[in-house]
């Protein structure tokens, strides 16, 4: 059992919380693009999420959760001192950050939790830092002060233009490449995009033809996270690849994206029939 130290809503639409829960030996190895699985109860659902910070001296790792299924709706009910029955990890591989000079960070909605950390891991080692955080509108915006902190320049947009600039971060992204040239500054060795898949695929194809290596955090579904189940199989480079163990992160200019978003709504579609799914054992809706 791992008890919830720590419960924070991180938006004024309280859809995005976040929760430090102590997990000594998942702090201690725990990097920046890791991910853990938790189950709230026995019969639960299995659900991956990123880690989005960890303290190994208190023991801690923390996790910002959006509310978007049964299982994350019920976890966004369990209060500080309350206990969740199981979390596996640190799973995947932390993100790559060696010899990187200078990184654009693009975080679309709830992937800029995700980001985070990873930023700011980046900042600490002396990247320069350009963080792009992207968001349909102002009452789902997060981290404004740690996405300050984290970064060089952070550029903050609304598609509706509710706060900070408006458009999409694709424009913003191809902003800054653009402005590199013009002004002869260095260009970004790399650019992180975590968000959305089709976010993230338009991003791939603003960096591709600038030859910016360009990396993705994936989120498909997962079942076991250790590579046996398949359920989070993606093609990169023609390869079948699981990103539980060979991920999260995958070359963007390599993934294709057509196969991996219709995975993503197959999964939905089917995750939304059975969370209406009456048994006729218990007369329940089953918890995933
Ligand atoms: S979650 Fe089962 S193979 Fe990755």
């Amino acid at each position: 059992m791992y008890k919830v130290v720590t419960k924070r809503f991180l938006n004024d639409a309280k859809t995005i919380c976040l929760f430090e829960i102590e997990a000594p030996l998942i702090a201690r190895h725990a990097q920046a693009g890791q991910f853990v699985i938790f189950r709230l109860d026995e019969q639960g659902e299995r659900v991956p999420v990123s880690v989005a910070g960890y303290d190994r001296e208190k023991g801690t790792v923390s996790v910002m959760v959006q509310a978007a299924g049964r299982t994350t709706r019920m976890l966004h009910t369990v209060e500080e001192g309350d206990y969740i029955t199981d979390i596996a990890g640190p799973l995947g591989k932390a993100t790559e950050m060696d010899g990187l000079k200078k990184v654009c960070v693009v975080g679309g909605g709830v992937g800029c939790a995700i980001a985070y950390p990873i930023a700011k891991e980046m900042h600490e080692r002396g990247i320069e830092v350009t963080f792009i955080a992207g968001f349909r509108s102002a009452d789902i915006v997060i981290l404004k002060e740690e996405l300050k902190a984290a970064s060089n320049k952070l550029i903050i947009c609304t598609d509706d233009g509710s706060y900070g600039e408006k458009g999409f971060t694709t424009v913003f992204l191809k902003r800054e490449i653009e402005e590199n040239i013009e002004k002869g500054l260095p260009q970004f060795d790399r650019v992180v995009a975590i968000g959305p898949d089709i976010m993230m695929k338009f991003l791939a194809d603003v960096t591709r033809p600038y030859e910016i290596k360009t990396i993705i955090s994936l989120d498909p579904i997962m079942v076991d996270g250790t590579g046996m189940c398949g359920g989070c199989r993606v093609i990169v480079g023609g390869e079948t690849k699981f990103a539980c163990v060979d991920g999260p992160d995958f070359d963007a200019h390599q993934v294709d994206f057509d196969s991996l978003i219709k995975r993503s709504a197959f999964y939905r579609e089917e995750q939304d029939a059975a969370a209406q799914h009456i048994c006729r054992m218990t007369g329940g809706k089953r918890n995933g």
